[in-house]
């Protein structure tokens, strides 16, 4: 059975037994697993159906534990990271033995977040070790901002789900390496470009489609629904061509007088970027779940953390 609860004591005790389990964050929920053991990063690859290439984000409490795992840390990163964390900021950086091949799948450097959602800084207080924790999504589909997400689309592949609540952005960490004193970004999220470049002075975008990717951020399809998505700038444009029935629409801030509101999700009325990136994944989950022909997506303004929404509205479409 998967069981939904709010109970810590219960998750870190499964955590410490080499248990999988998901655990909220304040960007998507994730699936987590001791990062130090093989038999639980294993568990979570198998979990996942993701592939052994693809490496995990370790999660700590705080910059304290830090240096337990990675070999050295840049200035420009730790200059972020006292800007950034605790927050959905992810860094690359060179890891040490202490973390096993598996969890970075034979690269040299970590990925390292410590997340600020109050449930899982609590968790990762009571762990001595850090938590590897993707999304918690079987590999390629939509990441769920919901305990009753995930325990729909992983139902009886987990014992528990630790219920934070829905997730407060919504959208995946930005993911930092760096090239000298250059930060580069290899996954847009949920901190943009521009808040990362006023910290750093500078910053590259590296989140293009490459034959062995650095991240699968960078794959081509990914974060897609199981219903075909078409992404437009214009939805009524698109609509002459489709057949009204059976249609979908995922729409920035207007609805659609032409399409039925129950097959509609409208990210904020208001046209708040923020409100957007926080009910984009669990209005990609809701439409998907109508078993719908199609669903048409309308582009968000390419600002902010709306370039991330373009992002996974982006590669949803290219299935
Ligand atoms: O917000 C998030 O980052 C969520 C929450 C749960 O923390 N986690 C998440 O994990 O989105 P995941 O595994 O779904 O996406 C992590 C991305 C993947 O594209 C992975 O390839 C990349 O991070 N990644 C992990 N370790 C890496 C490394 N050592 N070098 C390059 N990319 C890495
Ligand atoms: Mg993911």
């Amino acid at each position: 059975m998967t069981f939904i609860g709010k109970d810590i004591e219960t998750a870190a005790a499964m955590l410490a037994n080499d248990q999988v389990i998901a655990i909220p964050t304040e960007t998507v929920y994730g699936l987590a697993g001791n990062a130090l053991s093989i038999s639980a990063v294993t568990k979570i690859y198998e979990i996942k159906k993701r592939p052994l290439t693809n490496p995990l984000i370790i999660h700590l409490p705080d910059t304290i534990q830090l240096n337990k795992y990675v070999k050295n840390i840049p200035a420009i990163a730790e200059k972020l990271a006292r800007h950034f964390w605790p927050g959905p900021l992810t860094l690359l950086l060179p890891k040490n033995s202490a973390i096993p091949d598996i969890v970075t799948a034979g690269l040299p450097d970590v990925a390292v977040r410590i997340p600020s959602h109050p449930m899982a800084i609590e968790l990762l207080r009571k762990l001595s070790f850090p938590l590897a924790a993707p999304s918690a999504n079987p590999f390629g589909y939509i990441s769920p901002t919901s305990a009753e997400d995930v325990k729909r689309i992983l139902f009886r592949k987990i014992d528990y789900v630790l219920d934070g609540g829905s997730c407060t952005k919504g959208i995946e960490s930005t993911i930092v390496g760096f090239d000298g004193d250059t930060p580069i970004i290899y996954r847009v999220g949920a901190i943009s470009p521009e808040a990362i470049k006023k910290i750093a002075g500078k910053v590259e975008i590296n989140n293009k489609h490459i034959a062995v990717p650095v991240s699968p951020g960078m794959l081509p399809s990914h974060y897609a629904p199981n219903t075909s998505l078409y992404l437009t700038n214009n939805v009524e444009a698109l609509l002459k061509i489709f057949p009204q029935t059976g249609t979908g629409i995922l729409a920035f801030k207007n609805p659609c007088p032409f399409i039925p509101k129950d097959n509609q999700e409208v990210l904020s009325l208001t046209g708040n970027l923020d409100e957007a990136a926080h009910n984009f994944y669990k209005a990609m989950h809701r439409l998907d779940s109508l078993n719908l022909e199609r669903i048409i997506a309308e582009r968000v303004p390419n600002v902010g953390i709306g370039i991330a929404i373009n992002d996974r509205l982006e590669k949803a479409s290219n299935k």
